[in-house]
């Protein structure tokens, strides 16, 4: 009972959470309606509506494939109206400064600089160590690629994955692949030789000389089955129901709204179809000046979040966790020690 009451004060010593408070106190909201408050990112919101989740004050539920949070009932919305908290008339979205834009635009820059004079390690920062070197060919091979896969389009392999995943299980002749941030096509291009010509693989990049690059690797090399889309993998230029498997590697750690990445992943997959993803992660928390470094958030750290909260969001998106693996060493190898791990994720549209 005490336990419960230092919670549920706990929850209300903090201005972000006194306004999420006042909002729902007006009307019920999905997380991705908070993205857009003041300097807060949607993964600070994702982390204070689950703490005034577990303290009590607000619910969750699941509605199709939104989560709504509201006060959890109206004995507690007197409650806090009694403590002086005032119903916020209008939702914060749309209001102020879109730190996600802010993201993107950062990340559109340096993955353009990457695009243009090559490839560099650690998703883009220049943080190698150790044993690896910013050689592509020596991360790609530490990350899981065989000797055979790395020599199929060299010029494709800028050394940004954290992982292989279209090694995870089958890619099929005859599927509709869709790769999530394909970035120069290495992935794209290694399925294109497993679907064959019944199938097809969409590269889908929000940097534009990305997509500019990984076009020309496949013209150079004849590639007639693939297609590289320029676009933001949170609105995904793809129809509905339409892909049987969607590869991502190293790329959703980068977007501010990772809810919105799963859900759109679930909308264009076909009933039973798979998502095999390969992420950077983190172990513990960054503090505030680590979330807020470009170079960390360019650097597939700054905008990655808990592990047990990306594997929940896949799940409140409607997947099925098949199979979860951990790698933790690529923090020695490539973070600098920080406290990441590349996850390894086979998800199902069930
Ligand atoms: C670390 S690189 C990985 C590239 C590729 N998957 C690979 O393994 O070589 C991240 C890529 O994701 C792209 N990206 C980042 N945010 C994105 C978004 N919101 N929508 C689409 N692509 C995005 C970047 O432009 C970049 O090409």
């Amino acid at each position: 009972m005490v336990e419960e009451r230092v919670k549920f004060f706990k929850a209300l010593g903090d201005e972000t959470r006194l306004n999420i408070i006042g909002f729902l106190l007006s009307n019920e909201h999905c997380a991705c309606d908070f993205k857009q408050m003041k300097d807060k990112d949607q993964t600070t919101i994702s982390r204070h509506l689950k703490v005034l989740t577990e303290a009590g004050i607000v619910k969750r539920t699941k509605r199709g494939r939104n989560i709504i949070y509201d006060i959890k009932n109206d004995e507690m919305k007197g409650r806090l109206l009694n403590m002086g908290i005032e119903a916020k008339g209008d939702c914060a979205c749309n209001k102020v400064g879109d730190t996600g834009s802010i993201i993107k635009e950062s990340v559109k820059k340096a993955y353009g600089k990457i695009a243009r004079e090559g490839g560099s390690c650690c998703c883009g920062s220049s943080c190698c160590d150790g044993d690896v070197s910013n050689d592509p060919i020596r991360i790609s091979a530490s990350l899981g690629y065989s000797d055979e896969e790395l020599k199929v389009l060299p010029e494709s392999n800028l050394g940004l994955g954290c992982g292989n995943p279209g090694a995870f299980g089958a890619i099929k002749l005859g599927d509709i692949v869709l790769d999530l941030g394909s970035g120069a096509g290495m992935d794209v291009f290694l399925a294109a030789g497993k679907v064959g010509n019944s199938g097809k693989v969409i590269g889908v990049d929000i940097t534009m000389d990305m997509i500019r690059k990984a076009r020309r690797n496949a013209k150079k090399n004849g590639f007639t089955n693939v297609e590289f889309r320029h676009g933001d993998i949170e609105e995904l230029p793809v129809d509905s129901d339409s892909v049987d498997l969607i590869l991502s590697n190293c790329v959703i750690n980068l977007t501010p709204n990772k809810s919105k990445v799963f859900n759109e992943a679930y909308r264009v997959l076909r009933k039973g179809g798979k998502m095999y993803i390969s992420d950077m992660v983190l172990l513990e928390e960054l503090t505030e000046e680590q979330r807020n470094d470009e170079e960390l958030i360019t650097g597939c750290v700054g905008g990655a979040i808990l592990r047990d909260d990306y594997l929940e969001l896949l799940r409140d998106a409607g997947f099925y966790l098949d199979r979860v693996s951990d790698d933790i060493g690529i923090a020695e190898r490539q973070y600098q020690n920080l406290p990441v791990e590349s996850l390894k994720i086979v998800a199902v549209k069930v």
